[in-house]
């Protein structure tokens, strides 16, 4: 039986393991996906070493630590910085970033065209990065507003992005036609901004979060951060198994799973 895992702290909340585990089950493949709350990359990489683990998923806030302690990542990693899949094979641990394949594709399934738009991505965290690469990736004009503006700056450097502080978001906000947050889900810069109701908005926080609550209270299109977890875990499972899986077996597992 093959082992996979998803590590995050904190990572009990992780809807991963139900999704993977139906897909297991329905599919006959002969696998078990599991959670680990680690302290730190080195930690994952050891757990993955030790009890090889043949997949793995990595969460907040191990996107950046651990890519330093693989053997190999992928090209789109070389860009964006930050890794949420990784595989074990032949002894050696592989990263790959499925998240800006996860956030562009959750737009799209949405009904939402991302080329040719003007987006904004709150957060410069592994998330942030991934998401700003994937939206520039399919056209669109992406501004990372970060609290820590040197972190956005950085990022949007390297992504070909804009950058801005906090203090601007209002302002931007009535431009833009796309926001994403990957910030805390009770941290909420946008508090006493009124959101302009044709913004799309996809939060990360797959539970609740303080942005959404308040998108879904001002008349925003809400984009289900679920949707984001889902695509993700396609491209992932793609990684993992050589082929693509079922996703409407991967919706119903997520419908079906505990909160
Ligand atoms: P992830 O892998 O989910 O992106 P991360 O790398 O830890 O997680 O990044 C967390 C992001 O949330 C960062 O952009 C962080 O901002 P800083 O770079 O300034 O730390 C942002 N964040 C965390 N707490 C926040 C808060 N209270 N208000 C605004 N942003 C916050």
């Amino acid at each position: 039986m093959q082992l996979l895992a998803v590590f995050g702290k904190p990572v009990l909340h992780s809807k991963s393991p139900q999704i993977f585990n139906t897909l297991f089950s329905k599919s006959n493949i002969d696998a078990f996906y599991t959670r680990f709350r680690v302290e730190s990359g080195h930690e994952v990489v050891d757990a993955i070493r030790n009890f090889g683990i043949a997949g793995a998923n990595i969460t907040t806030p191990f996107k950046e630590a651990v890519l330093m302690c693989l053997n190999s990542v992928s090209n789109e990693v070389m860009t964006i910085g930050s890794i949420n899949t990784i595989v074990f094979k032949d002894g050696k641990t592989i990263g790959y970033n499925t998240d800006y394949y996860g956030v562009t594709k959750a737009i799209e399934d949405s009904g939402v065209k991302i080329k040719g738009k003007s987006a904004i991505v709150l957060g410069a965290g592994g998330a942030g990065k991934a998401a700003a690469y994937g939206l520039a990736k399919e056209g669109a004009s992406v501004t990372i507003v970060n609290r820590t503006l040197l972190k956005a700056e950085k990022a949007a450097k390297k992504l070909g992005c804009n950058f801005a502080p906090m203090e601007q978001l209002a302002m931007l906000l009535k431009t833009t036609d796309v926001l994403v947050s990957t910030i805390l889900p009770d941290a909420n810069p946008l508090l006493g901004i009124t959101l302009p109701s044709n913004l799309a908005v996809l939060d990360a926080n797959y539970r609740t979060s303080s942005i959404a609550a308040q998108a879904t209270e001002q008349g925003c299109k809400i984009i289900p951060g679920e949707r984001w977890l889902l695509r993700q875990a396609e491209l992932a499972y793609f990684h993992f198994f050589g082929d693509w899986p079922n996703i409407e077996t991967m919706e119903q597992a997520l419908l079906n799973a505990k909160p």
